[in-house]
């Protein structure tokens, strides 16, 4: 199991709340380009907590030789794993020609895995699409799955629907392009030694066990974030793990302690943290209010434990459906 690589979403702050949830998955950090990473502020995107593993850092780039030095500044700052992204379809990504559309250059990702495995001692692996624009038959995913297969990529996370680079958002693009994941299990049958994790429009555990009878691994984006409370049952169900005595009050007590060690040490502001674990209370009744308080900015200048007492005090919201 693990949780999506999500742009603005699985910042550090992020991964150390779903990592209070599920002490076993794998927890990816957002995008991060070789561009901001060899140029720009790299303990501001690489820092993480001791917690958190096993992380994967999630590269864009589509350079060979900057991807092998991204990737070592990854390895030496302790991650578990460096993953090409290979299906963004962003239409800024498309610029600087790297996510999705390297789907269509199966020899430079190769060569960008072959960089990075020479580079470094950890796991290189590749997220991607089952395909681009009209190029979508099982045969061009298989032979992009090969060819970087031969170059030493031995993990792959198939989103399971194509990315559509003309005409729609990001956002549309992962809900508009048809979910096929009867590409992945063929991709499972075919390339039997590779590890193959799908990904895209799952989300219960029905489901979640559904895919983990055909492919390896599965990897779970939005769920996973409006619904965190989801993974609290991965280890058990899923990780081999025992089952955990864990609350959602529990839970947030421990979010509240990190918040005033994040204040203290980097002067992270509370609702910096707080904005990741609102939908914890999902689905309870009061999960409005309770929600309510904690993205108030009006409260910014109170300590993050007053907020908690506000918090669980939290009259219902009228009309409440939660
Ligand atoms: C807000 C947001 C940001 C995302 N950013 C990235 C990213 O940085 N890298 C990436 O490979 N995929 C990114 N994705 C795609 C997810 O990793 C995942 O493939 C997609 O949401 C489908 O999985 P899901 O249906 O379980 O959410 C993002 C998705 C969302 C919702």
């Amino acid at each position: 199991m693990s949780v999506a690589p999500m742009l603005d979403w699985t910042d550090r702050h992020c991964r150390y709340f779903h990592r209070l949830l599920s002490q076993r998955a794998l927890l990816y950090t957002e995008m991060v380009t070789t561009g901001a990473l060899l140029h720009g502020d790299v303990a501001r995107h690489l820092r993480f907590d001791g917690s958190e593993h096993p992380i994967a850092l999630q590269l864009g780039g589509s350079e060979p030789a900057e991807l092998a030095q991204a990737a070592r500044l990854g390895q030496d700052w302790g991650y578990d794993e460096i993953n090409l992204n290979c299906g963004c379809p962003s239409e800024r990504v498309q610029r600087g020609a790297f996510g999705a559309c390297l789907m269509r250059e199966p020899a430079l990702v190769a060569d960008c895995v072959k960089a990075m495995v020479d580079a470094v001692g950890i796991p290189v692996t590749v997220k991607h699409r089952i395909g681009v624009d009209r190029e979508d038959s099982y045969a061009f995913v298989r032979d992009f799955v090969g060819t970087v297969a031969e170059a030493g990529c031995t993990r792959f996370i198939v989103h399971a629907r194509s990315a559509w680079l003309q005409g729609l958002s990001p956002k549309q693009n992962r809900e508009v392009p048809p979910l096929r994941y009867e590409m992945a299990r063929q991709l499972k049958q075919d390339f039997p030694r590779l590890h193959i994790a799908v990904n895209g429009g799952i989300a219960s555990h029905e489901q979640i066990a559904e895919r983990l009878a055909e492919v390896d691994e599965v990897m779970v984006g939005r769920e996973a974030y409006h619904n965190p409370w989801s993974l609290a049952g991965w280890d058990a169900a899923f990780l081999g793990g025992a089952p955990r005595e864990l609350s959602r009050e529990a839970v947030e007590e421990a979010m509240v302690d990190y918040m005033e060690r994040e204040a203290a040490e980097h002067g992270t502001p509370w609702y910096a943290v707080a904005r990741h674990m609102l939908g914890l209370r999902h689905g309870l009744p009061g999960a409005r209010g309770w929600r309510r308080v904690w993205s108030d900015h009006r409260l910014k200048g109170l300590p993050a434990r007053e907020v908690l007492a506000m918090a669980r005090q939290a009259p219902p919201v009228a009309a409440e459906v939660d």
